[in-house]
Parts: C-alpha cells; structure tokens; sequence
C-alpha cells in the first residue's frame, strides 16, 4: 500500500490528480492522506507533497510494540533518519530509538539519507518509508518571473495538475496565451501545440517556452472555433475578457467545445464561474467526468471540468 500525503489547499484537485493517473478506482482517504495500492508516475504531480511505501498500519497506543516486530532491517540501505508528522504524544528519539536497536547496522544520517522512515500520525498510525518529496520549483515559474507576464496565466501548479487529469502524451491548448498550460505539459515530456488567435501572444508564448528551454513545440495562429486538427487532448483556460458580455462568451464557449467534440476524445476545460458551464457542456454532446472549484480571488472562481465522450 502507498500514502500519498496531498495539499490541503485543494483536496478535492489533489485527489483527482493522483487517481487519474492510477489504474486503480479503488482508494482511501485520511486526513490529507490517500491510500492506494498503486505508485503511480508520482514525479509529475503537482498537488502531492510526499509519497510512502506503507510499512505497517497502527494506531499512537500500540507503534512501540509494532515497531519492536516489525523487520526494518527489509528496508533499510546504508543509512536513516526518520521523521514524525502530526506526532502528538511521541517523541522523535523514543521512536528512532527503537529503529536503531532494530538494525543490524544502524547508522544515522540527517541530512542525505539513503533509507527515510516517517511515522504520520492520522487517525491510525502509518509506519512509512518515503519513496519521494516534491522538491519541483513551480514557485519559479509563476508568470511574473516569466519573460512575458499575462495577468490571466494559470497558477504552474493548476495548470500541471490540470495537464494531469488527462494523462495523456498528447496536449493541445487551443487559446494558448503566453503558455502558462503548456509550459507544464512540456515539462513532463507531453508533446504540446498552442494555438491562438492573437500573433503577439504567441510570440510572448514562444519566448516563455524557451526560457524554460523547451524545443519541440507547434504554435501557430488560429482561430479556436475553427479547428479541425485530431489530437489525444486538449487542456485549456477559456478566455473570458472582463469587456466581453457574457452572451458573447457562452456562445464562444458554446461553439468551441461543439467543434472539439469532433477532434480530440479528451478535454479539460476551465471555465470563469459567471458563464453557466453545465448548461454550456450540456448543449455541446459533452459528458461530465470530474467537475472542480478553483478559487482565485474574490470576484472569480474557476470551474474546472474533465469531458469524455460517452460512447
Ligand atoms: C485566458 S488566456 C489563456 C491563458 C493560458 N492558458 C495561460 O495559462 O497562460 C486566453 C487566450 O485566448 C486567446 N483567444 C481568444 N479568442 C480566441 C480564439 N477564438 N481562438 C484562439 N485564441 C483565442 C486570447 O488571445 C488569449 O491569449
């Protein structure tokens, strides 16, 4: 079994995320905490903070004696350090106590340690070896620190998660922007296509995808409504200009998810939550897999939504 330890900002996204990537439907959660039989390809996520390999499952009164059984030695290399989260009543050196006497060759080492146990305290106690930390810098790539900034660029952290929830090796963004989604997409192998309909966007967007060093990448200028070009997917963030009167962009966004339901099987789509998305998907032929709030501030949350076709 393995725990995903998720970000609590956004749970529901965080499960999402983690489960369109497994094979598995079957799952479990505990506080910030996913168990799932399956170690999905975890170094992409966005939303994970750290993944376990479950050792063994207690609870606060029993772990001194389930430690003293249980073989550390199995998964043990070289040397350790171990770690506690949400420990109430147990102290860290009690606990590495034990381990150590467990050992055949104990050795300590906290700063690159090659076997990590972490003991997290939920409503049960999980008994853990961390398989992996998500050191990955999106901070670093949030759009002001690009070279061309778009105010209405996705967070990096939204827009990776989003290009998950397709899992795909494929992803087109139809209203490309200065990047925000592809930039993510490329940087996990996807191959990646932008379009949209404004040259100067896509100049801003062929500078950011470069700044990140990414060299294989289709833009072209196109109209949205208008294409016809097959592709795996399509995650993309709908324009939504505050002059545009919201008529006129439910029928965009009407005309735009009509068209793509004829070239690509699989679509994330993020709409602003003053345009009424459901009725909006309901006339395209659409269905709904996965529906999700994302609060931006406090005059705009976004709706996240993972279209399929029911065939
Ligand atoms: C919300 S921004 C995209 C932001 C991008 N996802 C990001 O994270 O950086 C929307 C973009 O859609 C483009 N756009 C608007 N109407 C379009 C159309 N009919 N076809 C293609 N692009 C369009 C705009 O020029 C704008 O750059």
């Amino acid at each position: 079994m393995y725990l995903y330890l998720l970000s609590k900002a956004n749970l529901k996204l965080s499960i999402a995320e983690v489960m369109a990537l497994s094979k598995n439907k079957e799952f479990e959660v505990i506080e910030n905490g996913l168990l799932l039989n399956e170690l999905v390809d975890y170094t992409k996520l966005a939303y994970t903070k750290k993944v376990f390999r479950v050792l063994f499952v207690s609870n606060e009164k029993k772990l001194l004696e389930d430690m003293k059984k249980f073989n550390f030695n199995d998964f043990y290399n070289e040397d350790f350090k171990l770690e506690l989260v949400n420990s109430k009543n147990h102290d860290l050196k009690t606990l590495a106590d034990i381990i150590w006497g467990k050992l055949e060759n104990p050795k300590v080492n906290l700063k690159e340690p090659k076997t990590f146990f972490e003991i997290l305290f939920f409503k049960k106690t999980f008994c853990c070896l961390k398989l992996w930390e998500n050191n990955d810098k999106f901070e670093e790539r949030k759009a002001h620190l690009r070279p061309y900034n778009h105010p209405t660029s996705l967070d990096p952290r939204l827009a990776r998660c989003l290009v998950n929830l397709v899992d795909s090796k494929e992803v087109m963004d139809p209203f490309c922007g200065s990047g925000g989604l592809l930039i993510e997409a490329a940087l996990i192998g996807c191959k990646i296509t932008g379009y949209d309909i404004d040259q100067i966007m896509l100049k801003r967007c062929d500078q950011n995808l470069k700044h990140y060093k990414i060299k294989n990448f289709t833009l072209e200028k196109r109209d949205a409504l208008k294409l016809n070009k097959k592709t795996e997917s399509i995650v993309t963030d709908l324009p939504y200009g505050k002059n545009s009167k919201v008529n006129d962009l439910e029928q965009t966004f009407v005309c735009f998810l009509k068209n793509s339901y004829g070239f690509t099987n699989k679509l994330v789509i993020v709409f602003p939550d003053f345009v009424e998305s459901k009725h909006i998907i309901k006339k395209s032929g659409w269905k709904i897999k996965l529906e999700l709030k994302y609060y931006i501030h406090k005059s705009l949350t976004k709706e996240i939504f993972l279209l399929f076709k029911d065939t």
